[in-house]
């Protein structure tokens, strides 16, 4: 697949500036997958990176011409999970694909329709507890939310999507004590200008961090 040899280094960041207009300013946010419910009762899985969270709010920017759209309209529960850096092969093999039938125009001449997104990606499903749509087994960290409102874009091929998280499931392995995520242990899958990312080394933290060292040692 896309892979990168690491054979150049870093470009000089201090010098000319340019004006541009890169097509999609997508500056790096995490990749999640999104669990929803088809009408047969089946699950599709989309992958997306639009996202932002306060408190217990996601708001998630999905494309018009989506079956996961047209899945919330209509079930308006579903599973956001984060998949890790190790996972983005299997994020990409859904790249192309859509559950949409027949395939929107605008989307006719790179992407095919595939009703079982779970297998063509090679994820397993595991049932959620307080929604219908199940979770993605191999992400370590899944929330279960339902959608509270849906406000169209500005243009009209995205929605954002209000989403209140009911429940969190995290793997042990990145629970830190007191119900944290222990960001040490927790790596999600990066996406930026269409790259995949590992988050990469720990810069420092926010001094209310609940997870910082010098808090930990205190205790
Ligand atoms: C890494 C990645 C990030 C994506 N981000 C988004 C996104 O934020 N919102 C969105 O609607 N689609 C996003 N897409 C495209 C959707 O996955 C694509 O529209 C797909 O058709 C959705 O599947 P569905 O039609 O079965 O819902 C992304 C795709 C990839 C591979």
């Amino acid at each position: 697949m896309n892979r990168v040899d690491h054979a150049t280094g870093p470009a000089d960041l201090a010098g000319e500036r340019r004006v541009i207009r890169p097509k999609i300013p997508y500056v790096g946010t995490p990749v999640f997958l999104v669990a929803t419910g088809n009408s047969d009762g089946s699950a599709n899985l989309a992958p997306a990176s639009s996202y932002w969270a306060l408190g217990q709010m996601l708001v998630l920017g999905l494309e018009t011409d989506g079956q996961t759209i047209e899945n919330l309209r209509e079930r308006p529960e579903l599973t956001v999970n984060f998949p890790s850096g190790s996972h983005w092969e299997a994020v990409e093999r859904l790249a192309a694909l859509t559950a949409r039938d027949p395939v929107p125009p605008a989307k006719a001449d790179r992407y095919r329709f595939e009703p079982e997104k779970f297998a063509a990606a090679g994820l397993h499903t595991e049932a959620s507890d307080l929604v219908a749509p199940p979770r993605v087994r191999e992400c370590a960290l899944q929330f279960e939310a339902k959608v509270r409102r849906m406000t169209p874009g500005w243009s009209d091929d995205y929605v954002l999507v209000e989403a209140e998280v009911v429940r969190v499931h995290a793997a042990a392995g990145i629970v830190a004590e007191g119900d944290h995520i222990d960001p040490r242990a927790w790596q999600p899958l990066i996406y930026s200008f269409k790259h995949y990312f590992d988050l990469g080394e720990e810069l420092g933290w926010t001094r209310s961090s609940p997870t910082a060292p010098a808090v930990s040692d205190a205790r």
